[in-house]
């Protein structure tokens, strides 16, 4: 069957990547985690049933690629069970895992299971930053994970996400990676949703730590370096926005721990969108006929400067999430764009971020991701 064009509001193409977020229950603290920083006041998980009925009908609407995540998805002690389904419906399988609540006969299970491909994330190259970020003594533990997931016949695949108080450790990084035997490391920039959104004064590095950074990647891939390094500069220094999950509703389904559907993993802040529980909904509908999966699909709701901008097939306006996020409205061109009007709300951001000393930086403690502080920021 031919894939119909993308992002065009009569053509809805197919939800070919699914992102199955188990859970939001973690053992790490990472502060610039993208889960909804009011995670606790989210409801009930869904249960090992209704994950499976989300993999077969969004397999049948043509799903083919299965990313587990959460949260840390194993917490969850069904997904053995899980990944057995996806194998049996024809999934390409992904678990994107921090490595704690693992072990080599757990490897070995979800082998077993069918799971194709697993990617571990490291917080830093040194156990102090590493454990001080994770806010838990678990850097050994990955690194003996990382071991047990090659030794299992996986490439491997690494992720490190960079920021202001591990950027500058990029030579290291590599090295680590290199010691570990990667294949694949992406290293990737926060980008300022959730924990992160409320640490970005904390977390966004200067251009000087930015460039270095990107600087050594290149000359590593230059050297002819063995790892295929992939390096993902942050939105706020840029000046176009991304094409935020290649379009709304044209590829992406994610479904959060208690059964919303969305667009993407943050769109559950948006106002005044209903968005379905696939447990009352089925797949089909959810992605064809929901009002909320329409909503942003096609150019009718855009705004200028979006709407005669020739650019906007290319970017779609940029991220309906950042756009709400700095402006307080869904419907304007995401800020990152130049020719926004609203540009100054990045650039300010940067120039702060850039400034000798950064006061906002210094006011506020980083905020570590976990139940408690859940709460009490959203106790207000
Ligand atoms: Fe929601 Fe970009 S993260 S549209």
């Amino acid at each position: 069957m031919t894939q119909p064009l993308r992002h065009d509001a009569q053509t809805i193409a197919r939800p070919l990547w699914l992102l199955a977020e188990l859970t939001y229950a973690c053992p790490l603290q990472c502060p610039y985690c993208s889960n909804p920083t009011e995670m606790a006041q989210i409801g009930a998980e869904m249960t090992t049933d209704d994950w499976f009925k989300v993999l077969r009908e969004a397999r049948e609407l043509g799903a083919a690629q299965l990313g587990l995540s959460g949260g840390e998805p194993l917490v969850r002690r069904d997904l053995e069970a899980i990944v057995a389904e996806g194998a049996r419906l024809g999934y390409y399988s992904n678990l994107i895992t921090s490595g704690i609540g693992m072990d080599e006969a757990r490897v070995n299970a979800l082998a077993e299971a069918g799971l194709d491909h697993i990617q571990i994330s490291f917080q830093a190259s040194n156990a102090e930053r590493n454990n001080f970020l994770a806010g838990s003594n678990t850097f050994e533990q990955k690194k003996a994970m990382a071991r047990a997931i090659k030794a299992a016949g996986y490439p491997m695949v690494l992720n490190i996400v960079l920021h202001r108080h591990n950027i500058d450790d990029i030579d290291d990084i590599i090295a680590m990676a290199e010691s570990l035997d990667a294949d694949y490391v992406e290293l990737a920039n926060t980008q300022y949703y959730g924990w992160a959104w409320h640490n970005r004064a904390q977390l966004l590095p200067t251009r000087e730590q930015l460039n270095h950074a990107e600087s050594v990647t290149t000359r590593y891939r230059d050297n002819g370096g063995r790892m295929k390094l992939y390096f993902v500069v942050p939105d706020y220094y840029q000046d176009r926005p991304k094409a935020c999950m290649s379009g709304w509703g044209d590829l992406f389904l994610n479904v959060a721990p208690d059964g919303l559907a969305l667009p993407c993993h943050a769109a559950r802040q948006l106002p005044g969108i209903e968005f379905p529980d696939v447990r009352e909904h089925d797949i089909a509908w959810i992605w064809n006929e929901s009002p909320a999966f329409n909503h942003f699909r096609g150019f009718d709701w855009m705004a200028e400067p979006c709407r005669s901008c020739v650019e906007k097939h290319d970017d779609f306006g940029g991220c309906r999430c950042q756009a709400f996020m700095l402006t307080g409205d869904m419907y304007a061109t995401d800020p990152v764009c130049a020719k926004s009007p609203s540009h100054h709300l990045i650039t300010d951001v940067v120039a702060e971020a850039n400034a000798p000393t950064s006061a906002r930086a210094e006011a506020q403690p980083i905020v570590f991701r976990n139940p408690k502080n859940s709460k009490r920021l959203h106790a207000t």
